[in-house]
């Protein structure tokens, strides 16, 4: 990481954008001093998918308790606290406003700065929370339930798009096509499960865009050659059997990462860096894991991965992301009035 002068702070940050309430303290000279998370899944899974007015009135249920929690397990009081940072976007609008108005009235009446994050720099920064964190520049494959792309990191607020999908991101195909197997929602980690039990090479599925000659990605016709596939073998009537499921799982993983894989790769020759950041949901994925370690020994890069529990959502990375766009002495506002962007691209931050 870059050498900045840090004024000791302490940044309380929040989470809300979805289907995780998180919250977390970050201290500047001590690094992450308590984080708490609650996740919604079992709530949202009767429905098959996230409920947005149930996720917004969960947060509010849980935003409290868990602040209390970071506090207790901390031993800081509201005393110490020196700024609240929380996700201003982009996410589902209500389950946003939970948290930007829970953070923005705490930091009033503490008569803190607030400062708002946007979610897919949290993810972008959530490796140098790790205790070998990787240096900049990088670039960052960023892979979460909504977005698909490679960046250029070369500092805090310094990302330059160098690929995205054009379609359905890497999470939500994953979370589609478990569904269309029958697996309960979210669809990611159950699919890779399920991938595990699968024969490789007995389904084999298209690579979408692998050889566009760029770093763009699609992978909503992905989910429709799963579909072509389960008709397939449902022609006469039968039903698919266990080993039928885990192999539409093992070929439609395969082809995913490998996709993932071969245009990471692309964006580290084109860019000359020799350090690869894997962030967000998707990056838990095991298979996507070892195959990038696989190439990284190979080819002579790093490649860096958030800790597991800093995958996917959580109120770490942002009170990090907050804690260091403060050290840059940009972002911080005066607490009290504020907007939600539900749609927010990270071009414009
Ligand atoms: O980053 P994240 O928690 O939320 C967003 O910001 O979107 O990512 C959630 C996504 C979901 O689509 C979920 O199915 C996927 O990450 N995911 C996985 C795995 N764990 C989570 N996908 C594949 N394999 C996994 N092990
Ligand atoms: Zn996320």
């Amino acid at each position: 990481m870059r050498e900045v002068e840090l004024p000791p702070m302490l940044v309380l940050g929040f989470e809300s954008s979805c289907d995780e309430t998180g919250v977390a303290l970050y201290d500047r000279e001590r690094g992450l001093v308590a984080h708490a998370l609650h996740s919604q899944v079992a709530m949202h899974q009767e429905y098959g998918g996230v409920v947005p007015e149930l996720a917004s009135r969960d947060h509010v249920r849980r935003v409290i308790p868990l602040l209390r929690k970071v506090l207790d397990d901390s031993g800081c009081t509201f005393a110490d606290i020196g700024a609240v940072a929380y996700t201003q976007g982009p996410g589902l609008a209500g389950a946003l406003l939970v948290g930007a108005a829970f953070a923005e009235s705490l930091a009033t009446s503490l008569g803190v700065p607030t400062v708002p994050v946007h979610h897919l720099e949290g993810h972008l920064l959530s490796p140098l929370l790790s205790s070998s964190p990787p240096q900049f520049p990088f670039v960052a494959l960023l892979v979460s339930g909504g977005h698909t792309q490679l960046m250029r990191v070369s500092g805090v607020g310094e990302y330059q798009l160098l690929g995205e999908t054009l379609d359905d991101a890497a999470g939500e195909a994953f979370d589609k096509t478990a569904k269309l197997l029958g697996l309960a929602y979210p669809g990611g980690p159950a699919l890779s499960a399920l991938a595990e039990q699968g024969r490789p090479d007995a389904v084999s599925l298209p690579r979408p865009m692998l050889n566009s000659g760029d770093l763009m990605f699609s992978f909503s016709g992905l989910k429709t050659a799963v579909l072509t596939q389960v008709r397939a073998l449902e022609g006469d009537g039968q039903v698919l059997t266990p080993q039928n499921r885990a192999d539409i799982a093992r070929g439609f993983q395969d082809a995913i990462v490998d996709v993932l894989v071969k245009k990471s790769l692309r964006a580290l020759k084109d860019s000359g860096l020799s350090a690869l950041v894997v962030a967000g949901g998707v990056g838990a994925n095991r298979e996507l894991r070892r195959q990038l370690n696989a190439r990284a020994e190979r080819r002579g890069f790093s490649v860096y991965y958030p800790e597991l529990e800093f995958c996917t959502d959580n109120g770490a990375m942002i009170a990090l992301a907050g804690a260091l766009r403060l050290a840059q002495g940009a972002s911080a506002k005066p607490a009290g009035s504020f907007a939600v962007r539900p749609r927010w691209p990270l071009a414009e931050i």
